[in-house]
């Protein structure tokens, strides 16, 4: 085949063909076809779309390209999520103990943050000596030991068709392209070897996909995919229009989830845990057990406590404070009306929870703690959320995102939200 023939192809509206695309992503992930080439047929991609068939050759060629792990000798069933990312979204850390209690393996295979969405590795690794990579023989010990879980970065060995292209498309606007995005996550869903996965797709303002409808056509593409690879798979349609929880950041991110496995927490972070919980354990085979019995009666905290262990952490180590904090009260008695989820993230994000780039650190201690949810009484001076960071100077910018973010009123002027799991 000859590259610019195919981009020609997709440029004029075209189908690639099942050897074309194995052809172009071989080549591709070989160095025989450019990345000039490769942006060139993303965008292409990103215009004219592509149908159900090439988007599923497209995802076999990826995980072709690199190792696929292989759990079937574990004896028990797995499962996994994966959530297209959010503010507040600390859900991982409280599922996989919780899904591990029921004898379901979780393979929890997670990424860092990029931009205004937070990513689980970095919120964990604010517990002192927790470590993310797992070789994969380690990885296997883990799922098949007494922990049944594991949360750490996935290897390199995964899909590199996928990390190569997934960092062009970054530099040349072609992120969003559903078959892109669609073969890119579930290739490495697919990769990872889970026999079950539940997507969260979110929509709103902090998703990555703000609207209804194109979320719905990601979740479906999705699903679709990983039928037709063999893994049992559904999505949650989630709102994002408001933070998950109370928290937004790494280290008060952890705290949180160690109130849900506490039984505690909020009711939104356990809403959530709850619901995809009970969607794992379906699609790996238990639909009839008691999830909210085992946040309540500590089962999901000792596997919390095994896992950090397992991993290197100390799970009575305190966590990171911050130096400095800088509270906004309510200038008026009413109700809080807004929240919005893009601003508080990246807030966040300048404060130091987040970075701009791939290798740049995050502080563990900065972030958003929220003391009101939209629809909460507030009285006027009364705290409405803390800003928290290691040097003040990064108040004013975090301050700035944040205007016109949030607001009190009458209570006539409040708009309940809709469900959080929409569909
Ligand atoms: N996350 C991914 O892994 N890939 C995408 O293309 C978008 C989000």
């Amino acid at each position: 085949f000859d590259a610019v023939q195919l981009i020609a192809a997709k440029r004029d509206g075209g189908a690639l063909t099942t050897p074309q695309i194995r052809w172009l992503v071989d080549a591709y992930t070989r160095g025989y076809v450019a990345d000039s080439q490769m942006s060139a047929l993303a965008m292409a991609i990103l215009l004219n779309g592509m149908s159900r068939e090439e988007i599923r050759d497209l995802t076999v060629a990826m995980v072709d390209s690199g190792e696929r792990l292989d759990f079937s000798g574990l004896g028990k069933p797995t499962a996994d999520k994966h959530s297209t990312g959010g503010v507040g979204d600390k859900i991982t850390l409280p599922l996989m103990p919780l899904v591990a209690c029921f004898d379901v393996a979780v393979p929890q295979l997670s990424g860092r943050g990029l931009g205004h969405t937070g990513g689980t590795l970095d919120k964990l690794e604010s517990i002192p000596g927790w470590g993310a990579s797992l070789s994969n023989e380690e990885i296997f010990a883990q799922l098949s030991g007494p922990v049944g879980g594991v949360i750490c970065a996935a290897g390199a060995g995964l899909a590199p068709a996928d990390k190569k292209l997934y960092a062009l498309r970054d530099t040349t606007g072609t992120v969003e392209a559903i078959p892109l995005i669609a073969s890119s996550i579930m290739s490495k869903k697919i990769a990872e070897g889970t026999g079950a996965l539940v997507l969260d797709v979110k929509f709103g303002s902090g998703a990555f996909m703000r609207d209804y409808d194109r979320a719905r056509e990601l979740a479906q593409t999705m699903v679709a995919l990983g039928t037709d690879a063999g893994v049992a798979c559904s999505a949650l349609l989630t709102d994002m229009n408001v933070p998950l929880g109370r928290t937004i950041g790494n280290a008060n991110e952890v705290r949180e989830s160690l109130e849900v496995l506490a039984g505690g927490g909020p009711a939104d972070v356990v809403e959530l845990t709850i619901a995809l919980a009970r969607e794992m354990l379906a699609l790996a085979g238990k639909p009839d057990v008691d999830v909210e019995g085992a946040l309540v009666d500590g089962r999901a905290m000792d596997r919390w406590r095994a896992f950090v262990s397992a991993q290197g952490g100390d799970p009575d180590a305190a966590l990171p404070l911050p130096h400095e904090t800088h509270t906004v009260v309510a200038p008026a008695s009413g109700v809080l009306l807004s929240q919005d989820a893009l601003a508080f993230g990246i807030a966040a994000w300048r404060l130091g929870a987040g970075r701009a780039r791939q290798e740049d650190p995050v502080v563990h201690a900065a972030g958003i703690e929220l003391h009101a949810k939209p629809g909460d009484e507030v009285t006027a001076g009364q705290p409405l959320f803390t800003l928290a960071a290691d040097d003040a100077a990064r108040f004013d910018r975090a301050l700035e995102a944040l205007e016109g973010a949030w607001a009190v009123g009458e209570a006539s002027a409040f708009t309940p939200r809709g469900p959080l799991v929409a569909e």
